[in-house]
């Protein structure tokens, strides 16, 4: 290339990215930046490939990047050569130090170095600082370092962070966007990259979300709350961001430095390089327990050079050769957080515990010589008492107060408890008691219990723990005395002597540096069912702890409960955005859970077999096909690189065929898009519902066709054309909701709907029958925004819908239509099937105990204690996934959690009943407290569960009832919908 040429090249070059990216290079910098320039896009055009299979790397988006102005242009990279990855990320750093990073992704390997992106949506002004999801202070990722540590306990880790926080034009807020690249070192060596498969990742991905969701810390719920306010999306499952990571959908990763791409239309760069800001080591010196974290790199120590940034690009790069090393499960084997089920008994599993060595545990003989020198500093009594020890014609003695049992458990409440409280992955309640009882090995002395007493729930934590001498059998018995009514339990076997109470023992077994309790699998509410497909056996001593993180995956899912709401709610909020984007429905009313009663009038004769996914369906018949022409004025390669750009999206392909001058743009749905050169028109010919996509992807069309002949035609009906044409103007056409439901105009005003009618000239679309609105002399009322409504079915035989089958609409708040509403039922109407008759619930129950003080007129204030029994029933009137209301086991964790909150409390000094006015804790008022706590969580529930998109069940309404005893109770109850359980 002679100099002429190349200047010219440069200058075209910084035209383009001034042009493209809009970055204006400084006089002063602009001949150095010419020449970078023409080298990077020198580099990039030699190694553009048009086979996907070669590509490794990739312009983002496919978006026409500065470099991307080639007639013949890929935008897929093939950089196979030896030595060339450090020239591409020397050109990386080069640019990005520019200012002008570019747009690039790897493609992802079967193998890959681990890195988790971490994405918290923020508002339109606010988002949470990097720093305290990933900086040196960072709670949150001490607790990753953890849960790495526990998956790599041999080796030291280190972990490079990345960010890219800023303002998401995608989302149009504030975003919290950061990756963490995990390496392992030893010594002060730089970093290995841990390669994974997708499959390891998901697994450590879920088993970290499980653990920030199950985490105490208050710096974590602290990062939570906040993220929560800023937006309900914000779960730590959506936060951790992995299907789109590992899964397939996202197969080509942003490289470092390189900057993201909004999805079409848009498609722009976000202006947010994923950039270096800090280096944490992990360490943890041998035998400690804590594992310390050190900065030893961050991005206020200086500006690096370009060479450093290449480094780090390099250093964070996730492709992997084929046959590298890789870090698999099998160096996982160390770390014991599977539960597994029992080599012997296939009926129970083992369930591991953070238990792993005597001081995680209260020394049981230490704390019962805590007691009696307890008991020996209690002042003399005045006189002796009488203690009855035994019954019938046992013998009686006098004993000292010291020994009487009030005193002992006056003593009790001043120690620590006598056993250490664990709650299992299955959320079993336990509690661990150690060094009593027969035996020489402390590691033998442990028992695992239940952790209530059997007789009225009492939580024996509170009780007193001895060794009491078997004289027959020469040994001791660990002994548990509950403090409400004296029982003793053994902790070998759980009998109580002369009581038929027994208390619940757990086996439990020291296996690979920690303790696991053995539960019956068919008590583990179906989160280990895992086993069922993947069986994994105890064995003595190698356990494949792999299948440990897989449940972890199956429990988080599973206990962040399967929730719950009617069931239009999921799929009408997909539609009032879309009706959103093409109209102002801010005049409109809009209702919230509007009713509507309707029956089902055309069954189809073979309901229940699958159809095929495409296809009009049992009596409908074929889309017509439409031939659309608009007008375009620029050449042939202009329009090749303006269909491609606005089609990014759609999966076709673009022939350019110079001998007839035509650019040809097919998708594999069988619509076409023709630019004839010679007259400068386009033909898109494809069926109704496409020819809309297309014309609202392809704005330089509609532009281009302002003032020229329009000939849309249509083989069957001229209006569907204009009505396309006028997509997104008269907000009626193109607004049409998915479901077509329309309101007749005296229901408009009630439920908000228009008419049910076709893009062909507002004709009714119900087969075989004739136009039931005539929207062409009707004014057109936008269609407005449908929150939420009930269907309520005539009979519950009626209400098997299908799709396709035909919904008549017979009543809009409870007032009958006077000419019935058509519309056909779709994918979601089906998928839940709408029981009328009858009302599902569920009950869970719990208990607690508390002390109050009654301040009634007339009479002094008293106190008692109460020992309440709990009930919570949810009602509803339709099954969600899995034909479940709701996930029992979620009601009970919630209830769990607030008869804990209540356990043991005096009433008088919770704020909740002193504000604004106090009141006195009935159990009237104590079923509405629990209630208010329970709905309040059952909300949260939802929507989580809404955020994952899941099935809901319809809960109408939650009834709470405390007992104070088997004869006497009271209870509160609140109906609810849709709109109050989202709210
Ligand atoms: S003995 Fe424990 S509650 Fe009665």
């Amino acid at each position: 290339m002679s100099a002429t040429q190349g200047a010219t090249r440069a200058t075209a070059l910084l035209a383009s990215l001034k042009n493209r990216r809009q970055v204006d290079v400084p006089p002063d910098r602009r001949n150095a930046a010419g020449e970078l320039l023409e080298k990077t896009a020198h580099f990039l055009e030699a190694r553009e490939t048009s086979n996907p299979q070669d590509a490794t790397h990739q312009v983002l988006k496919e978006f026409s990047d500065w470099w991307c102005g080639g007639q013949k242009n890929t935008k897929k990279l093939a950089i196979a050569e030896t030595g060339t990855l450090e020239v591409l990320y020397e050109h990386i750093a080069k640019m990005f130090e520019l200012d002008a990073p570019l747009t690039l992704g790897e493609r992802r390997t079967e193998q890959f170095s681990f890195f988790q992106d971490i994405e918290i949506r923020g508002s339109k002004d606010n988002k949470i600082d990097y720093r305290d999801i990933a900086g040196p202070d960072s709670a949150f990722l001490h607790l990753l370092g953890r849960i790495m540590a526990e998956l790599y306990p041999k080796q030291q880790l280190q972990v490079i962070v990345l960010d890219a926080s800023g303002h998401s034009n995608k989302l149009g807020v504030e975003q919290t966007a950061v990756r963490l690249v995990w390496q392992l070192t030893s010594g002060s060596s730089g970093g290995q990259n841990i390669v994974v498969t997708s499959e390891i990742a998901f697994r450590i991905v879920d088993y970290m979300v499980l653990k920030a969701n199950e985490s105490t810390d208050q710096n974590i719920k602290e990062i939570h709350r906040r993220a929560s306010t800023l937006s309900n999306v914000n779960t730590w499952k959506n936060m951790f961001v992995s299907d789109d990571n590992y899964g397939g959908k996202r197969s080509t990763i942003r490289m470092t430095l390189n900057d993201e791409v909004c999805d079409p239309p848009m498609l722009r760069p976000e202006k947010r390089p994923l950039k270096p800001v800090f280096i944490h080591r992990f360490s943890r010196e041998e035998n400690a327990q804590d594992l310390k974290m050190e900065q030893v790199w961050s991005c206020d120590e200086g500006q690096l050079g370009s060479a450093e940034y290449a480094k780090f690009v390099e250093r964070t790069a996730i492709r992997q050769a084929t046959g590298h090393y890789v870090v698999t499960t099998g160096a996982m084997s160390d770390c014991a957080l599977g539960v597994v089920q029992d080599s012997e008994d296939p009926r129970y599993c083992w369930v591991p515990t953070d238990i792993q060595r005597c001081s995680d545990l209260v020394d049981g003989s230490q704390w019962i010589s805590a007691l009696e020198q307890h008991l020996k500093a209690e002042p003399k009594p005045s006189r002796q008492l009488r203690m009855t020890v035994s019954e019938g014609d046992a013998p009686q003695f006098w004993a000292s107060a010291a020994h009487t049992l009030r005193a002992r458990n006056d003593a009790l409440r001043k120690m620590q408890p006598p056993a250490r409280k664990v709650r299992l992955l299955t959320q079993h309640e336990v509690l661990f008691w150690f060094n009593v009882g027969p035996g020489v090995q402390k590691r033998d002395r442990v028992y695992v219990t239940e952790s209530t007493c059997p007789h009225q729930g009492v939580c024996l934590l509170a009780g007193e723990l001895k060794d009491v001498e078997d004289i027959v059998n020469e040994e001791t018995v660990p002994m548990v005395r509950c403090p409400r009514h004296n029982k003793t339990f053994d902790l070998r076997t759980g009998e109580s002597p002369g009581n038929c109470e027994r208390l619940r023992v757990f086996p439990c077994k020291f296996h690979q540096g920690r303790y696991y309790v053995q539960v019956p699998v068919a008590e583990t509410s179906g989160t280990l069912q895992a086993f069922a497909n993947e069986p994994c056996v105890m064995q003595d001593d190698d356990v494949d702890m792999t299948e440990g993180l897989c449940l972890a995956r199956e429990r988080s899912e599973i206990f962040t409960c399967t929730p719950t709401t009617d069931w239009v709610a999921p799929s009408y909020k997909g539609e009032t955005r879309s009706v959103q984007r093409f109209q102002d429905t801010s005049t409109a009313p809009a209702r919230q859970g509007a009713q509507i009663k309707f029956r089902s009038v055309a069954g189809s004769p073979d309901y229940g077999e699958k159809k095929p996914s495409r296809g009009p369906g049992p009596g409908r018949t074929e889309e017509p096909m439409k031939n659309l022409e608009r007008s375009y004025p620029g050449d042939m390669q202009e329009f090749k690189s303006e269909i491609e750009r606005s089609l990014a999206g759609q999966d076709g392909t673009t022939e350019v065929d110079y001998e007839k001058e035509t650019v040809t743009w097919s998708s594999t749905k069988g619509a076409t898009i023709v630019f004839r050169h010679a007259n400068h028109k386009v033909h898109i010919t494809a069926k109704e519902g496409l020819c809309r996509v297309y014309l609202n992807a392809c704005t330089f069309l509609q532009a281009a066709s302002q003032g020229s002949t329009d000939s849309a035609m249509e083989r069957g009906s001229t209006r569907a054309a204009t009505s396309i044409r006028l997509g997104g103007t008269n907000g009626y056409a193109s607004s049409r909701a998915p479901s077509q439901v329309y309101a007749p105009p005296g229901a408009r005003s009630a439920a908000g709907f228009s008419k049910p009618m076709s893009l062909a000239g507002g004709n009714s679309t119900v087969p075989g029958r004739s136009a039931t609105a005539k929207s062409a002399d009707k004014p057109k009322v936008p269609y407005t925004r449908v929150v939420s409504i009930d269907f309520v079915g005539e009979t519950s035989g009626e209400m098997d819908l299908k799709i396709g089958d035909m919904i008549e609409v017979v009543e809009v708040f409870g007032m009958r239509v006077r000419r019935p509403l058509h519309f056909h039922a779709k994918k979601f109407l089906v998928k839940e099937r709408i029981r009328s008759y009858g009302t599902f619930f569920i009950g869970v129950q719990d208990r607690c105990m508390y002390s109050h003080t009654f301040h009634f007129s007339g009479s002094e204030p008293f106190t008692t204690g109460c020992t309440a029994v709990v009930q919570v029933k949810v009602f509803g009137r339709s099954l969600g996934e899995g034909d479940v209301l709701m996930d029992i086991s979620v009601g009970q964790q919630l209830l769990r959690e607030i008869m804990v909150h209540y356990d043991h409390k005096n009433l008088d000094e919770l704020e909740e009943f002193q504000t604004p006015s106090r009141r006195n804790t009935t159990v009237e008022v104590m079923a509405e407290a629990v209630h208010k706590r329970f709905v309040s969580g059952l909300k949260q529930h939802l929507a989580e569960e809404l955020a994952r998109g899941k099935t809901l069940g319809s809960i109408s309404k939650v009834e709470v009832v405390v007992k104070e005893s088997d004869v006497a109770f009271a209870g509160f109850g609140e109906e609810l919908n849709a709109t109050s359980l989202s709210e």
